[in-house]
């Protein structure tokens, strides 16, 4: 069965910048654009030209730096804002003007101090001007949540009539059920002449958390085109999030219907938005927060190591995520326990593992979040005493105005070698030293000091990730001396590595 194209029409740029604290400069929005494309969504709605001189420029910088998706330039009802919309857009490979206006009795009444009648021709007159500017116009009903259908019914037919392509129905309060809003879309489907010939557009809002159902009701009921952002970000409780929409129809298989989405590219898109609007996904959030994906309870994380499936609809790799995270709780089981310490590196046997789960149960009833670094500590200690590479000597000289110099001397299998070498600091130069001995490549990915009590006498944590030959491992030190700690958190990570590391 051939199956149903949705378009996916992102609005991050334009209704989710709208919430204070999240303005970016034309630089980031060129950014999120150029992610957007990569991500695959068919519509990047770039802003709303006559706002603002920023929001011009950041249309005409997209229209410029985009290539594949249409370009679309927000305007109400108004010659002037049309005209500066189609201006922005004129760099567009295919630009598209979105005009409209309210259309509810709150809006018409209270808003606009209108009739419907007025209303009606004035949705009219700005599809036409915007037609005779650009080839493809989406006329927005504003409010059309709260629009009565017969009302909505004439204005789409009178606007389709007048050039529009596709017509959008928000429900700008996010006020409808699920029901409600698919049963308008159905309503408009059967009722307006001329509506196959368009596209009907959802545009969801969350005020009642309703904005995903309320999409997927319009799109189960005839919507082709959905309006999003990426992570919900929007005015008030923000918009239908993209990701939800995108998951659930590819989830959803019996449906039939395809967004153009590359879904691997998710994870990532929602952590530039985030970073670049400082707006934090909240950690519950579906698809893309911090613990989509993450088991805390002994029985779920044994059913997710048994089989994924038991407790995940979604295979995480397919939003980009490498794999679910088992959190370690004091609800944990060995089996969860034995996962993570695989994932660091550490294979023990049944009895050391025995020894490890016990004290990481006394750990995890102190501590909420048990961290990598504390379960190498819990093992770390028995662990480095196997260890085949050894440091034997270490020897730092630094000051103000010295470059600092490191000379290390490692036990390598009972044989020992010696190397000196400079860096930007006394860490930098004794982990240089030591890769003049161990001549493998090794990318120190990540280094983490800290002090465990916080005294100047303390022992000095350090929490290191090295990535060989494209594989992750986690080393760990614990000394009263940083640069110590440090060379033994690296060695550690090398001595996990297969194949083993052999001198120059
Ligand atoms: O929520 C809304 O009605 C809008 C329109 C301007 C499309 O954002
Ligand atoms: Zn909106």
């Amino acid at each position: 069965m051939s199956s149903d194209r949705i378009y996916v029409f992102d609005t991050t740029l334009r209704d989710g910048e709208q919430v204070p604290g999240c303005q970016l400069n034309t630089i980031e929005k060129i950014q999120v654009a150029r992610a957007l494309e990569e991500l695959g969504v068919d519509v990047i709605e770039a802003g709303f030209p006559v706002s603002s001189p920023g929001d011009f420029t950041s249309v005409v910088e997209i229209s410029k730096n985009v290539t594949w998706p249409v370009i679309c330039a927000l305007s109400r009802a108004v010659e002037k804002d049309i005209e500066v919309a189609a201006e922005a857009l004129k760099h567009a490979k295919r630009g598209r003007i979105h005009t409209g206006i309210g259309t509810s009795d709150y809006h018409i009444k209270y808003k606009l101090s209108s009739t419907q009648d007025k209303i009606l021709e004035r949705a009219v007159a700005a599809v036409k001007f915007a037609s005779k500017l650009v080839s493809d116009v989406e006329f927005y009903a504003e409010d059309a949540g709260r629009t009565g259908n017969e009302y909505l019914a004439r204005v789409i037919e009178a606007v389709i009539k007048a050039g529009a392509t596709v017509v959008n129905i928000p429900d700008t309060t996010g006020y409808c059920l699920p029901g409600e809003y698919g049963e308008k879309i159905r309503y408009l489907k059967e009722n307006v002449r001329g509506i196959h010939k368009v596209t009907i557009s959802t545009h969801c809002h969350n005020d009642l958390g309703m904005a995903t159902a309320n999409t997927v009701s319009g799109v189960l009921n005839g919507a082709r085109q959905i309006e999003v952002t990426v992570n919900g970000i929007g005015e008030r409780a923000g918009n239908t999030s993209l990701e939800e929409v995108v998951m659930t129809l590819k989830s959803h298989k019996e449906l039939n219907l395809k967004t153009n989405v590359n879904t691997q590219m998710i994870l990532k898109t929602s952590r530039l938005v985030s970073n670049l609007m400082n707006m934090p996904v909240q950690p519950n959030k579906a698809i893309v927060g911090r613990n989509a994906f993450a088991h805390s309870s002994g029985i779920h994380q044994d059913g997710v190591l048994k089989h994924r499936e038991n407790y995940e609809i979604i295979d995480p790799r397919e939003i980009g995520l490498t794999e679910s995270a088992i959190l370690l709780t004091a609800r944990s089981g060995r089996a969860a326990l034995k996962h993570r310490l695989k994932l660091l590196g550490y294979e023990l046997s049944k009895e050391k593992l025995d020894q490890v789960y016990e004290e990481f149960l006394l750990l995890a009833d102190r501590k909420k979040d048990i961290r990598d670094e504390d379960i190498a500590l819990l093992v770390g200690e028995m662990h480095h005493e196997d260890h085949r590479i050894k440091l034997d000597f270490l020897q730092v000289v630094t000051g103000k105005n010295l470059k600092p110099m490191a000379t290390v001397r490692l036990n390598i299998s009972g044989e020992l070698f010696d190397a000196t070498a400079s860096g930007n600091g006394p860490v930098d130069a004794a982990i240089k030293a030591v890769q003049k001995i161990i001549t493998r490549k090794i990318i120190l990915e990540e280094f983490l000091i800290q002090a465990i009590t916080g005294g100047s006498d303390d022992v000095g944590k350090v929490h290191m990730q090295i990535e060989h030959d494209k594989m992750i491992y986690y080393g760990f030190g614990a000394n009263t001396d940083i640069i110590t700690a440090s060379v033994e958190a690296y060695l550690d990570g090398v001595n996990k590595i297969k194949n083993h590391i052999n001198p120059s």
